[in-house]
């Protein structure tokens, strides 16, 4: 993917604290997703529970983000424009998603220049996925 973050240096996976990181980070998302009245919006367009998202994301995150490629092993290529084809995403559904996920960078205290770097990959991800 050509907005997948460079590979010098320790990666983004190695910097969120590995599998671990990413995963504390991803259940952060999903709880804040259930919680916040803010992205009930994104919120309905999951279904009712959460496991199976939290198991994706996780494991697609990890390879997006320099470490192993769980989710390519399990399903072959993300495609991921095409799996979020099922649901309505507009500016406001992306917003969400970012909003959420800048929310849980910070309750999970990622380094700030980490979390800069990551809000630029994730919004080029996020905004490739509008469909309406
Ligand atoms: C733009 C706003 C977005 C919305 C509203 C959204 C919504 C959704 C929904 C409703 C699902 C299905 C969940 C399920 O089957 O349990 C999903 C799946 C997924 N999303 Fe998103 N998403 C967005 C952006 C993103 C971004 C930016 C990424 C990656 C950085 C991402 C990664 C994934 C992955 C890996 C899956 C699992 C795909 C599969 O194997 O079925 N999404 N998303």
């Amino acid at each position: 993917m050509s907005d997948e973050p460079a590979a010098t240096g320790p990666t983004p996976f190695e910097r969120l604290g590995g599998e671990a990181g990413v995963r504390a980070l991803v259940d952060r998302f999903y709880d804040l997703m259930d919680l916040e009245p803010g992205f009930a919006g994104i919120r309905r367009l999951h279904p009712s529970t959460l496991d199976g998202s939290r198991d994706k994301l996780h494991w697609f995150l990890c390879g997006w983000l320099g470490g192993p490629n769980h989710y390519m092993e399990r399903f072959g290529h993300p495609r991921l424009r095409a799996r979020h084809l099922p649901y309505a995403i507009g500016i406001a559904e992306r917003d969400q998603w970012m909003a959420c996920m800048m929310q849980a960078m910070q309750e999970q205290s990622v380094d700030e220049g980490l979390a800069v770097r990551l809000t630029e990959s994730f919004f080029g991800t996020a905004d490739w996925m509008r469909n309406k």
